[in-house]
């Protein structure tokens, strides 16, 4: 199998929860393309989605899915969104997209966070993948000392501003062995609007698309 037919795999399976007449919580990425796509054919058990990205918001508008402005929303039972890495915890690095921080806002918001992944995005542990940071831009050399002081290699993401106005630092050379201690540090440095580190809000559930079909994994 491809890595899209994993995706596109893992998606379809994630349609088993969504709940019937409520809103739902949408991702960003290449994994959740997907799931927008096989969302569309059920919209009419959903009441709408709050979307987590410009791009989103515009494949589901184009799907005739109704989309919510989260601050609309007063139950939010359901966030399905992808990973850039997962660790046996259900701690993540996310926003290899740039879309971290309203998808930390939304999974902040959502009792259950649905990750789906294909099985190149588990890790024994998160850092391989440079971690996606959005900082203030004036905070830009602050925020680079202070990331390096905790031992990380952080590159400006070239000519890349997020839906925030803000642009990323993207921290290369990390092993994040404590994920959640990790996060704290990182939210503390002022200048730092988010840090794409899910791990004081993790994943609830797993699902991950294999060659042998999709596996579950619960945290
Ligand atoms: C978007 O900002 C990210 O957090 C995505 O969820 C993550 O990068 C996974 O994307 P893919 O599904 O394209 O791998």
């Amino acid at each position: 199998m491809t890595q899209d037919e994993l995706k596109q795999q893992v998606a379809a399976a994630a349609l088993t929860h969504v709940p019937h007449g409520e809103i739902i919580g949408v991702g960003t990425g290449s994994t959740v393309n997907f799931f927008i796509d096989a969302l569309a054919g059920i919209k009419d058990r959903i009441k709408g989605a709050v979307s987590s990205s410009e791009r989103s918001t515009e494949r589901m508008r184009a799907h005739g899915i109704t989309v919510v402005d989260l601050n609309e929303v007063e139950k939010l039972s359901v966030y399905v969104d992808g990973a850039d890495e997962i660790d046996p915890s259900g701690a993540m690095i996310k926003g290899g997209g740039g879309a971290l921080t309203r998808e930390k806002i939304i999974a902040e918001a959502a009792e259950r966070f649905i990750c789906i992944v294909d099985q190149s995005k588990l890790v024994p542990v998160l850092g391989k993948f440079p971690l996606p940071v959005e900082v203030v831009p004036m905070a830009r050399e602050l925020v680079t000392r202070r990331l390096r002081a905790l031992g990380g290699d952080p590159r400006e993401r070239s000519g890349y501003i997020t839906d925030n106005g803000n642009l990323i630092l993207d921290v290369h050379g990390l092993q994040i062995a404590q994920p959640r201690d990790f996060e704290a540090r990182v939210n503390q440095i002022p200048g730092v609007v988010t840090v794409g580190l899910f791990a004081l809000r993790g994943a609830n559930v797993a699902l991950i698309g294999t060659a042998e079909g999709v596996q579950r994994k619960d945290f």
